[in-house]
């Protein structure tokens, strides 16, 4: 796969983008993480430097997992006939948002809530504005298939530098949020005609977002010994499989992910 991909770098933003994306399951991703592990020097835990980037780093997780939850409610009355299904994959969230609470338990960290709701501010503004207008194209986007594969991609790189509490819980998630992304990718994909239109508006809103709020958490995601460019590379990966499992051309796929150098 890694030799498919193709390196550029815009306006000092180096991305990843594969032309022609094959399937990489789950299994095989999980797999590429663990191959990581001996790479990478694990970071002090007890240090105050990682506790207090933890304190933030560990909000947004905790805060992401709790929106994840009301987002999948909130998309449920959108779509009626899958209120059970989203309130399954809410209820999945809702554990995950305990997990993750644990683990800054288990460090002796507080996170940060306050900091982390400032975060996901016009990220939450975007999907609220989208809910009232009964936009579920767009609240799919946001919530199914950005949120989830930022989620993703940062547990994804996150992983092979937890200690080994926050790892066993981590691990659990990421197969979760598979499931969560593969639900958004498959409605948009069975009704991709009809939200082809929508969908390229909202990636060029949502996009920007993302890439900013990765910036955001660059200096902590370092003191975690999370590199910025292996997130934004991992996130543009999962995007992009995401993007072209729902029907998009690699054609298509490299304008919609050129939005992110843009805004
Ligand atoms: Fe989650
Ligand atoms: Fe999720």
């Amino acid at each position: 796969m890694a030799s498919d991909r193709r390196n550029f770098a815009v306006n000092g933003y180096s991305l990843s983008i594969c032309p022609h994306p094959g399937p990489m399951s789950t299994a095989e991703t999980l797999v590429k993480g663990h191959a990581d592990l001996a790479e990478v020097a694990l970071p002090d835990f007890s240090s105050e430097v990682y506790k207090d980037a933890y304190s933030r780093i560990n909000a947004i997780v905790i805060e992401g997992e709790q929106e994840a939850h009301d987002n999948y409610i909130a998309i449920g009355t959108l779509i009626p006939d899958q209120a059970d299904e989203l309130a399954k994959l809410a209820r999945m969230e809702l554990k995950h948002m305990k997990g993750f609470t644990a683990c800054g338990n288990n460090l002796g960290v507080q996170a940060d809530m306050a900091f982390a709701k400032t975060f996901f501010t016009p990220l939450h503004d975007n999907f609220q504005k989208a809910l009232a207008a009964g936009n579920v194209t767009t609240c799919l986007l946001i919530q199914a298939i950005l949120i989830e594969a930022f989620a993703i991609s940062a547990y994804h790189i996150y992983i092979p530098v937890s200690d080994p509490f926050a790892r066993r819980i981590t691990e659990g998630v990421v197969k979760d949020e598979y499931t969560h992304l593969n639900y958004g990718q498959e409605w948009l994909k069975a009704n991709l005609e009809s939200v082809r239109e929508e969908l390229e508006q909202a990636n060029r809103e949502n996009l920007p977002l993302v890439r900013r709020m990765l910036e955001q958490v660059a200096d902590d995601a370092a003191a975690l010994h999370m590199d910025k460019e292996d997130l934004m590379a991992d996130f543009m990966a999962s995007y992009q499989e995401a993007l072209t499992e729902i029907g998009f051309t690699s054609r298509e796929i490299a304008k919609l992910a050129t939005a992110a150098l843009l805004g």
